[in-house]
């Protein structure tokens, strides 16, 4: 099927006219598509979902229609503008499901695009770092009575902190390349992190968090902007909304947008969290969800920052002992000096702890 035949199985208004494979995203394949109605313009996003990430395509899609269209009932109640600030997937004109399955079993969806809208692979700019935080907290806050529990688990144990390290801990044990002489002081530190690391988890496991609806891939590419006035508008990319705790996206957003350098940079002694960024971030995200947070989920915010940078270092260092087979690498090494630049970044989240926690008070 060509781009075009797939654009025309969708339940779309007006004209087909082109497509362009968008260069941004690493995860599923994305192309924007132009159609005209009444000598408009109208813009949508084709995407190919992929398959090897997300084995149940189906699952997530019903998870992402559940999703939106809660949160656009929300909007629609604060009478603001649904087009900008939620996604909306097309349904299949042949059996009204939201993905259509092409000749060779791959499933296809397509999405309105968020008019005159833009996304930052990196950002400098402090507003629109809140303006992130605002976007992911906003998101959050529109889903509070939303049963998070009623969702599929797509991807199991995605943010079991606990579970990671068991794996860890087996890689280790096994050793199948020979490779754990060679990074005997990343293990170390990391197990000296283990303990609190697991706190979050161990929270969630007897209860004392309560289980939200988590976005789980809070990197700033998947909030969109206008163009125009910079304004926050719709969080895209939700195939990984899952039950989870707040800390973990607030966590795992802090983790990816305050590192004064980027993941893998191996100038680990100028790796820090920036607390300009942190601070940006914190308000826009906190500033939405305080009034439904628990006192124990604003206790663990920080925690949250801790415990997801431990566990990314966790699972970069496990692939490496494993042989490279997760990640994609570019060079043998690579998710060393990726779990280095993390371990470095816990390190620094743990000298700064005491500010960050002032900071965050601040705001609630
Ligand atoms: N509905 C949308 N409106 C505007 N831009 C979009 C939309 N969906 C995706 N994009 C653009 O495409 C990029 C990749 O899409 P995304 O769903 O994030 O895929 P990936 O999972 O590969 O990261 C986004 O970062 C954004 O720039
Ligand atoms: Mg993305």
């Amino acid at each position: 099927m060509t781009i075009r035949e797939l654009c025309e199985s969708f339940d779309i208004n007006g004209k087909y006219v082109n497509c362009l494979e968008l260069g941004t995203g690493n995860i599923n394949s994305t192309y924007l598509v132009k159609y005209v109605r009444d000598d408009v313009e109208r813009q949508f996003i084709l995407q190919r979902i992929n398959k090897n990430v997300f084995k149940e395509p189906e699952k997530v899609m019903d998870n992402i229609v559940r999703v939106t269209n809660y949160v656009r009932e929300k909007v629609e109640q604060c009478k603001l503008s649904t087009k900008k600030l939620v996604m909306r997937a097309f349904l299949s004109k042949a059996d009204g499901k939201p993905f259509v399955i092409d000749d060779n079993g791959e499933y296809w969806r397509c999405y309105r695009f968020i008019p005159n809208s833009i996304t930052y692979d990196t950002v400098t700019d402090l507003s629109i770092v809140e303006g992130a935080g605002t976007a992911f907290g906003r998101f959050q806050n529109y889903l509070h009575g939303f049963d998070a529990q009623s969702l599929y688990t797509t991807i199991p144990d995605f943010h079991n902190t606990s579970v990671r390290y068991q794996a860890f801990e087996k890689a280790i044990k096994d050793d199948p390349l020979s490779r754990v002489k060679r990074v005997e002081n990343e293990i170390e530190k990391l197990m000296s992190f283990k303990q609190k690391a697991c706190l979050l988890q161990d929270y969630l496991d007897k209860g004392e968090l309560p289980i939200r609806v988590t976005h789980n891939d809070t990197k700033c590419n998947n909030v969109s902007f206008d163009k125009d006035t910079g304004e926050a508008l719709a969080v895209l990319d939700l195939d990984t909304v899952m039950p989870g705790a707040v800390a973990h996206d607030f966590g795992d957003a802090i983790r990816f947008i305050a590192n004064s350098l980027i993941e893998d940079d191996t100038d680990v002694e100028n790796v820090s969290l920036v607390i300009e960024k942190y601070e940006a971030f914190t308000k826009g995200f906190i500033t939405q969800v305080k009034q439904s947070l628990t006192e124990l989920e604003k206790a663990t915010m920080n925690l949250g920052v801790f415990a997801m940078t431990v566990e990314l270092a966790v699972r970069f260092l496990t692939d490496y002992l494993l042989g490279d087979t997760y990640f994609k690498t570019k060079h043998p090494g690579h998710n060393v000096d990726r779990a280095r630049n993390q371990i470095a970044l816990a390190e620094d989240v743990l000298r700064k702890s005491a500010r960050l926690d002032e900071i965050i008070k601040k705001y609630y």
